[in-house]
């Protein structure tokens, strides 16, 4: 490695450690909103009880946003389901642990209590709008509706301002037109900020995103997640971003939260996880980013894939891809614990426990 090269990676570095200082003391000071403790979720099919979720837990802190990445299939609309209180049931339920919210448990609530909960302290955002925005009924009467839903005694009349507000605040040019557009009237970027300004109408501390732009053009997608990032900062909103895309994580998030097979694999700052990433397979997600000069035949990918739920491996469920795995690997699955007694840096992989990668 050249003289240059080290200088800037030193450069580099000390950047990084600076944006993690600053980031560790805005977390000292902001209040945590939730704090998932354990949460275990399976679902019970034909072919018996499959671990979708284990043992998860992450905090989550006001005005901050938490991206939660791994491949298809590793938990993450799972993880964002069970905090709605919209898993599908059946066949999927919360097995073991707690979702508290400003110190209330949702995962021992009903559904009918969820339902207060839902839109008025946590807003979501889903990939494709569509889903979720009813045909027909105007944006404007949707996002009334849902204002008047938590606020039962407002007006009409002002439930309306308030909407038209709200259309306004997301940036669609002509909000009376908007107002009165039904879905199919829309483009699929406008029809993604009316679900954002309908997730946004009572003002939620926490808003859930599963993979809002993978649907957009490059361009709208940009748009939009400044748009979040805007309303994060402005309301104070806590952002729970899932994404397959880690160049957005690295623009946007605060922590990551790295998922693998239904488990936690690494948790911490992103400033963290871009500069010093500690499990093989975050590593393996960071490599797999494409840089605009690597030639196509450079990309990488991680060997495999994540298994299916019934077909799950002994151990750590990362060994058939790991290239580090040793027998302790194959036989046990590794606890989340943290890195040289850091808090902020959580890790579940045997390479950092000394007495049982020695054994
Ligand atoms: N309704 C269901 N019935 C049975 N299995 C399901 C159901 N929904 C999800 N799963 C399984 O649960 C696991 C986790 O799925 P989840 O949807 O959370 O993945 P994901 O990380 O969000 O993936 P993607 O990036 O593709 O959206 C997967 O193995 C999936 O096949
Ligand atoms: S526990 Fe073993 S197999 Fe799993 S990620 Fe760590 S080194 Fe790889
Ligand atoms: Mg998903």
């Amino acid at each position: 490695m050249s003289e240059t090269n080290v200088s800037v990676n030193a450069e580099l570095r000390d950047v990084a450690e600076e944006v993690t200082e600053q980031a560790l003391d805005q977390a000292a000071r902001a209040e945590v909103l939730l704090d998932v403790q354990d949460l275990s979720v399976t679902l019970f099919t034909e072919d018996g009880a499959l671990p979708a979720i284990r043992n998860l837990s992450f905090v989550m802190r006001r005005g901050e946003t938490l991206a939660v990445v791994g491949e298809s299939g590793c938990g993450k609309s799972m993880t964002a389901l069970s905090i709605m209180g919209l898993l599908p049931q059946p066949p999927a339920k919360i097995v073991g642990g707690k979702i508290l919210l400003e110190g209330a448990d949702l995962a021992a609530l009903t559904r009918d209590e969820m339902r207060t909960y839902r839109g008025s302290k946590i807003g979501m955002i889903f990939q494709e709008p569509m889903t979720s925005l009813n045909p027909v009924m105007t944006a404007g009467r949707q996002i009334r509706e849902g204002i008047l839903v938590h606020n039962p005694k407002m007006p009409k009349k002002d439930a309306d301002a308030r909407a038209l507000e709200m259309i306004r605040l997301v940036g669609i040019p002509a909000p009376e037109k908007v107002f009165r557009s039904y879905p199919h009237e829309l483009s699929g970027g406008m029809r993604q900020r009316v679900m954002i300004a309908m997730a946004l109408a009572c003002q939620p501390a926490l808003l859930i995103c599963d993979e809002p732009t993978t649907a957009l053009d490059v361009t709208i997608q940009a748009q939009i997640l400044q748009l979040i990032d805007r309303m994060r900062e402005e309301l104070g909103t806590a952002v729970m971003l899932i994404t397959h895309d880690m160049g957005v994580v690295s623009e946007m998030a605060d922590w990551v939260a790295v998922m693998y097979a239904g488990h936690l694999v690494e948790y911490t700052l992103a400033s963290e996880l871009f500069t010093n990433p500690k499990h093989p397979y975050s590593i393996g997600l960071i490599n797999s980013i494409p840089s605009l000069d690597d030639a196509v035949e450079k990309l990488y990918a991680i060997p495999g894939n994540v298994p299916m739920l019934d077909e799950l491996p002994s151990g750590c469920p990362f060994h058939p891809r790991c290239p580090y795995a040793r027998d302790v690997c194959r036989r046990e699955c590794p606890h989340v614990a943290p890195l040289d007694g850091n808090e902020n840096h959580t890790v579940a992989c045997w390479m950092f426990d000394s007495e049982k990668w020695g054994e």
